[in-house]
């Protein structure tokens, strides 16, 4: 039989205790965030159709057409692990008739999500992710409310140098013409093109705007914006979103080479940047944009939409290489709870679940059986008060209280003992 082997799969990892402290902050902020604005929580399965992305992100993106985890199961079925969260909040809203519902719809989300990405530092195949999408709405402040909740998160976080790129892609209508304009561009110039985007330009032009190739850069710099082709709509909504930003005083930036990498963007596209003090890009923190074609892709009924999307990995990192702060600590035990012998030992852990009741911070050593050992372990964690459950005690029911400031101790009464140590804590 072969070795097992003890290491996580390439690009999956442990999320370790000393992680979840990050885990669990940046979850607190995505919730209070929300909760402001009325979202409400959604979870959707990690096994969808394989179609609903294949339909929504498209084929021919990396996501779906390189990296997503696809098979087919015993039953027959083509499924996947999800890659992403908008297509599977949008199958599920379609799914469960939300536009019955008073709209727009607005939810939250937070789980695992997998891409099969080849390993580099801050890419992982199976990564997590929190998400806001608002559903039902087409309007602009809606555009601006997503970005200024994405925005509130960060912040929240103690996140300081923040730029939000912004861009807008428009729509079926305005879209093929400025691809039409961006392809006899590259055309022109394709032997200055990597051999991707000289791939690209076959299948999506548009997504040569997004390459982070050094040769693609000059090509490029010079090359047509799409803003400068929108029709009329999308021109005005995008002015509009403009509008909102600068009336919450966000902090943006226009970027006309920002495309993203999903099939099913319309209109508004950005992503929220960490950057050096004189502006510098560190990177990408949360991205997202408007789908008003979505709904149709997946064969529902035209409904617009808008949200945004984090990699929590991401974030957890920054936090922690920075030393950002974590807020209050989880209140630290004033109260060690000592036993000695085996009915003292029953006995300390129903005193232990009394004191939790009465929300009693108490630490204790239950594994460990020799008294010095356990008041060892009091004095490292600092704690003044020990409450010692020996043999007499467990027999006679009261219990030896220790102050280890001064070493002198006093009997209390099993039933008196809640009471007490709620007193001395308090002072
Ligand atoms: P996305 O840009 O593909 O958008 O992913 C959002 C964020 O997830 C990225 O900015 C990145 O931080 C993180 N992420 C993506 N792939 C990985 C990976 N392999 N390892 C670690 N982190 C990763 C979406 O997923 C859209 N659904 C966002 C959205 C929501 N648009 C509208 N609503």
């Amino acid at each position: 039989m072969s070795k097992i082997k003890y290491q996580t799969l390439t690009g999956m990892h442990d999320v370790l205790p000393q992680d979840q402290v990050y885990f669990k902050k940046i979850q607190k902020a995505v919730e209070s965030v929300a909760g402001y604005y009325s979202f409400e929580k959604i979870e959707t399965p990690i096994l969808e159709f394989a179609e609903v992305f294949q339909k929504a992100v498209g084929d021919d993106t990396d996501i779906v057409g390189k990296e997503m985890y696809t098979f087919r199961t015993k039953g027959g079925d083509m499924v996947c692990l999800r890659p992403e969260g908008t297509a599977a909040v949008m199958r599920s809203y379609l799914e469960h008739g939300m536009h019955n519902l008073p709209q727009p719809i607005k939810l939250w989300y937070i789980g695992p999500f997998f891409r099969y990405e080849r390993p580099q530092a801050g890419r992982f195949r199976q990564f997590h992710q929190f998400g806001f999408e608002i559903i039902g709405e087409g309007s602009p402040s809606i555009d601006g409310q997503i970005i200024q909740m994405s925005y509130d998160v960060l912040k929240e976080l103690g996140f300081k140098n923040l730029t939000i790129e912004v861009n807008s892609i428009g729509d079926s209508e305005c879209r093929p013409y400025a691809k039409k304009i961006l392809t006899s561009y590259f055309k022109s110039r394709r032997s200055s093109l990597c051999s991707d985007c000289q791939r690209r330009l076959k299948e999506n032009p548009l997504r040569i705007l997004d390459c982070k190739e050094e040769k693609c850069q000059r090509v490029k710099a010079s090359a047509p914006q799409i803003i400068d082709h929108l029709c009329e709509k999308c021109h005005l909504h995008f002015k509009e979103v403009l509008e909102f930003l600068d009336e919450l005083e966000l902090p943006y930036t226009l970027n006309p080479y920002l495309v993203r990498g999903l099939d099913y963007y319309t209109k508004t596209v950005f992503e929220i940047v960490e950057t050096t003090e004189d502006g510098k890009s560190l990177g990408t923190l949360i991205g997202g944009g408007r789908y008003d074609n979505l709904s149709k892709m997946l064969g529902g009924r035209d409904t617009p939409g808008c949200g945004s999307a984090a990699g929590i990995e991401r974030i957890s990192s920054l936090m922690k290489t920075r030393g950002m702060k974590l807020g209050p600590k989880v209140e630290e035990p004033k109260i060690f709870l000592a036993q000695l012998g085996q009915l003292a030992k029953r006995k300390s852990m129903k005193l232990f679940e009394e004191l939790r009741a009465a929300k009693i911070p108490v630490a204790e050593s239950f594994s460990k059986d020799s008294l010095k050992a356990q008041l060892r372990t009091a004095n490292k964690l600092n704690i003044r008060w020990v409450l010692i459950f020996g043999q007499k005690e467990a027999l006679e029911d009261f219990i030896t209280l220790r102050d280890m400031d001064t070493g002198i101790q006093k009997e209390i009464k099993l039933d008196k003992v809640v009471q007490e140590m709620k007193d001395k804590i308090k002072k």
